[in-house]
Order: structure tokens, then C-alpha cells, then sequence
């Protein structure tokens, strides 16, 4: 446990200010001088079903702004879940239902008025099984903003470079840009997935899994990137690896069996849980 703790990034300022599975007036607890904390989204009294089974009970958490938050939890318990209710990404499972309201900036995701594909162009996601599209490194990246409209060239051969480097990637192929997609390794594959979805400029990364399938050093570039990416981002990561959730996240949230058990900052989850079971769990006593 040590070697975990001595890796622990450093205690984000606010992170006591995260009570355990706290509702809405979260957002009234952080510190109105500092901007980078604001809320971003907010969960409120969040049930979830697929059908009959109720797979999320009773979830409030607030996501900070330009933070990563990480989601732990043994298998089964709702990361993905959770994770796929901020963008609206269950709408198209069959029979799901959700109860509670989800804000985005404080504007709850399910109004009427919310178009979307816009919310799913500022709430962008990348997935553990990486997925391009067979098409070309320069085609991967520009597909998202040609469909927003962009059509210049020059203005798509900005997007793609800057996505590419804001994904770590560039330097490794700006000379085989109208290559395969499929031709480059797995953990390049996801940093494209990741420039992906960075080229329509989202304001929150969704990340579930995004290493588990991937070597020590592709998933290393993969936390560096996030450390980058959080000074106009805002990241939620899903992650088995609890080495990872302690280096990389600034707040976390263990779930068991669809329930928020408990909700802090990092270094409380790994250092001092206040629940027994998360304490079990982040020492690898069960899980
Ligand atoms: N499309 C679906 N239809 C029905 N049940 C589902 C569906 N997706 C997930 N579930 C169920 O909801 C519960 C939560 O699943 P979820 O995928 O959110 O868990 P998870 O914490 O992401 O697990 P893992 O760590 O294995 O990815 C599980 O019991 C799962 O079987
Ligand atoms: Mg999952």
C-alpha cells in the first residue's frame, strides 16, 4: 500500500470539500474564488434501469471542472453506466429509464430543449475496445468536424494537426497521415481515438478504460495526456487499475453493486476511506 500512496498525485485543494455522496448543494460548498473547481456536471438523485433491473440507486456526485474524476468499482457495479448517462449514450439501449436529473453547467441534459448531438459533441467519449474507423489517420480526426460543416482544407489540416498533438501523436504520424488508421499499434490507435474525439473540442472527455488493453508505456503517454488535457478539460475516467485512479485523478468515486458508496478526493479514497468497503477494496481485499 505504501508504494500506491507514495505515487498518490498531490491532494487537489477542495478535495475535503467533496462529502461522501453528496447532493446538490455540493455545488454551494466549493470555493467561489476558484474558478477551476466549478461544477461541471451534476448528478442529482440519479436512479437507473435496464428494464426491470435497476442498475444505479440513489447516485449524487458533482464533477468538478478541469479536473479528472475517477470511477472504481469491481465489475457489474455501474461505472459504465454512470459514465454513459452523461452523454445521453443509453438512449439507444432499449428499455432504459432513468430518474433524476443530470446537469450539464447547471442545465439539466434531459430538457427538451437540448439538442443531442450537441451535448454529445461537448461531452465527447472514448472507449476500452478502440475503435477507428478503417480509414485514414488524417480521415479518423476530420470526420467529426466535416460533419459539424467544416469543409476547408486548410482549416481541417489545422484541426487534425492540433488534435493529433493535443493527443500525443503528431510527432508519430504526420508522415503516414493518409495511412491506414489500422496500420498503427494499439496504444497509437487509442490516442487517435482520443484525437478523435478532441477534433469537434469537447468541454468533458468520458474515458472508460481506455488502457486496460493497452502496454505500460502507451498507457504512461495516456496519463501524461490527461495531466495536459485538464487545463481546458474537464475528464472522467473509468479504471480497474488502481495504481492509475490514484496517479491520475484528483477525485474519486468507488461504486458497489450500482451504488455511490463513497466520493472524495483521491488521496482520502487511497489514504483514509471513511467507508470499510472502500478501504477492502482499494487494498485489494475484494474485487
Ligand atoms: N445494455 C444492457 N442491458 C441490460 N443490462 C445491462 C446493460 N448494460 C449493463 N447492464 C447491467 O447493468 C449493470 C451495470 O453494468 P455496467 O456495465 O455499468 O458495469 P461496470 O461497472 O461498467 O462493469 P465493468 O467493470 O465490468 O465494465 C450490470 O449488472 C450489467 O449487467
Ligand atoms: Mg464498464
Amino acid at each position: 500500500m505504501h508504494a500506491l500512496i507514495d505515487r498518490l498525485t498531490q491532494p487537489p485543494h477542495t478535495a475535503r470539500r467533496h462529502p461522501q455522496a453528496t447532493g446538490p448543494d455540493v455545488a454551494s460548498a466549493e470555493p467561489s474564488h476558484d474558478a477551476h473547481s466549478e461544477p461541471k456536471i451534476t448528478v442529482e438523485a440519479a436512479d437507473f434501469y435496464y428494464g426491470d433491473k435497476q442498475a444505479l440507486f440513489n447516485i449524487n456526485l458533482t464533477v468538478p471542472q478541469h479536473k479528472v474524476t475517477a470511477f472504481i468499482g469491481p465489475s457489474g457495479c455501474g461505472k459504465s453506466t454512470l459514465l454513459r448517462c452523461f452523454n445521453r449514450l443509453n438512449d439507444l439501449v432499449e428499455e432504459s429509464r432513468l430518474v433524476g436529473t443530470i446537469r450539464l453547467d447547471g442545465r439539466d441534459i434531459h430538457d427538451p430543449s437540448v439538442d443531442v448531438t450537441d451535448l454529445r459533441t461537448k461531452v465527447g467519449m472514448v472507449f476500452q475496445k478502440v475503435n477507428p474507423f478503417p480509414k485514414s489517420v488524417y480521415q479518423n480526426v476530420a470526420y467529426g468536424p466535416q460533419l459539424k460543416g467544416i469543409r476547408r482544407r486548410a482549416r481541417l489540416d489545422d484541426i487534425v494537426e492540433t488534435s493529433l498533438q493535443g493527443a500525443g501523436l503528431w510527432e508519430e504520424v504526420k508522415d503516414r497521415l493518409h495511412h491506414s488508421a489500422l496500420g498503427l499499434s494499439g496504444g497509437q490507435q487509442q490516442r487517435l481515438c482520443i484525437a478523435r474525439a478532441l477534433a469537434v473540442n469537447p468541454e468533458v472527455l468520458l474515458m472508460d478504460e481506455p488502457c486496460s488493453a493497452l502496454d505500460p508505456i502507451s498507457t504512461a503517454k495516456i496519463e501524461e495526456l490527461l495531466h495536459a488535457l485538464k487545463s481546458h478539460l474537464t475528464v472522467v475516467i473509468v479504471t480497474h487499475n488502481m495504481q492509475q485512479a490514484a496517479r491520475i485523478s484528483d477525485f474519486t468515486g468507488f461504486f458497489l453493486m450500482g451504488e455511490l458508496i463513497e466520493y472524495d478526493g483521491t488521496k482520502e479514497i487511497f489514504t483514509n476511506p471513511s467507508d470499510r468497503r472502500t478501504e477492502d477494496y482499494v487494498t485489494g481485499r475484494f474485487g
